[in-house]
């Protein structure tokens, strides 16, 4: 368990990556704070390629003025120790001025999936999100990047710039690592305070009562949405939004059919802390 390399600027990065020429690499984009979730895209990374890199940058492009930018939890040290238990070799953590410098004025824009969702909630989200994950996979060249299901939508935005702009990169997608109790896994939860915490548990309750009504039958969406709103309210969680959606094109879905593909997404607020999560949700 070594300590990993640090890079600070893009041209470290090249360096190295120019001097492993043949090996294969993972790369694992995170903004730090990293838990279980983060840490098992990592180990994944190390099944899938000879050398696991990851990058820990809080994007300031993807948040919007009134968001948590300037409060987001930070834990280099920390961070840097996860990640050698991970089995990383390498971890680029930039100034924003390195990946932003003055004059800076390209950004990628990814039409439909970004659209609906977190997309409308959060305007620009997904412009900043889309626009460093392209430099950051151009930067590292990776044969193969590790996501999260639990950013459903950011998933399918990534898995739509790759292709659309022929990246050639294997993008993988990893199940949503939770808690004993269900709460998906996130660096937000450390905003949380006990109460908040506990009552947290109503995003995952109502989307798995919305998986077991489908498994059972359901295939009319009101009634799922009804049972997810039911879990949000118990625990007095506002609504950002609740949909059912097809998996892929995210488009908003009315009934379920059998053999597809569907997905529950839900976002609310615990206070003034901001929680998304989803499920399959297929019709049994
Ligand atoms: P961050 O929220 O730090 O998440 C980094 C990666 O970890 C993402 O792919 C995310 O989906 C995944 N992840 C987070 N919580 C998880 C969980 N409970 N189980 C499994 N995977 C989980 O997502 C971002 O950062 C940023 O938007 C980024 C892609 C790095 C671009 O800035």
């Amino acid at each position: 368990m070594s300590t990993p390399l640090v890079w600070k600027t893009p041209e470290e990065v090249r360096a190295w990556v120019a001097s492993q020429r043949g090996k294969r690499i993972a790369l694992v984009p995170t903004m730090g704070f990293l838990h279980d979730g983060h840490l098992t895209l990592m180990r994944e990374g190390g099944r899938r390629a000879e050398l696991v890199t990851a990058s820990i940058f809080v994007n300031p492009t993807q948040f919007g003025p009134k968001e948590d930018l300037s409060r987001y939890p930070r834990d280099p040290e920390g961070d840097l120790k996860r990640c050698a238990s991970a089995g990383v070799v390498g971890v680029y953590m930039p100034e924003p001025s390195s990946v932003y410098p003055s004059g800076y004025q390209t950004y990628v824009n990814v039409e439909e999936v970004s659209q609906g969702l977190d997309g409308d909630k959060r305007p620009g989200h997904f412009r900043g999100v889309a626009t460093v994950v392209t430099k950051l996979l151009a930067l590292f060249r990776p044969d193969v990047a590790l996501f999260g299901e639990k950013d459903w939508q950011q998933l399918q935005v990534i898995t739509r710039l790759n292709a659309d702009l022929e990246l050639g990169v294997e993008i993988v997608g990893m199940p949503t690592i939770r808690e004993s109790d269900g709460l998906a896994m996130s660096s937000r939860n450390s905003y949380l305070s006990a109460d908040e915490r506990k009552r947290a548990l109503g995003l995952s309750r109502g989307l798995f009562a919305a998986q077991k009504l489908a498994a059972g039958g359901e295939k009319d969406v009101s009634k799922l949405l009804a049972a997810i709103r039911a879990e949000l309210a118990a625990v007095n969680a506002r609504e950002d939004y609740v949909e059912i959606c097809d998996a892929s094109s995210l488009k908003t879905l009315s009934t379920l059919s059998p053999g597809q593909r569907a997905r529950g997404l839900v976002a609310a607020f615990m206070g003034s802390t901001r929680l998304i999560d989803n499920l399959a949700i297929e019709l049994g």
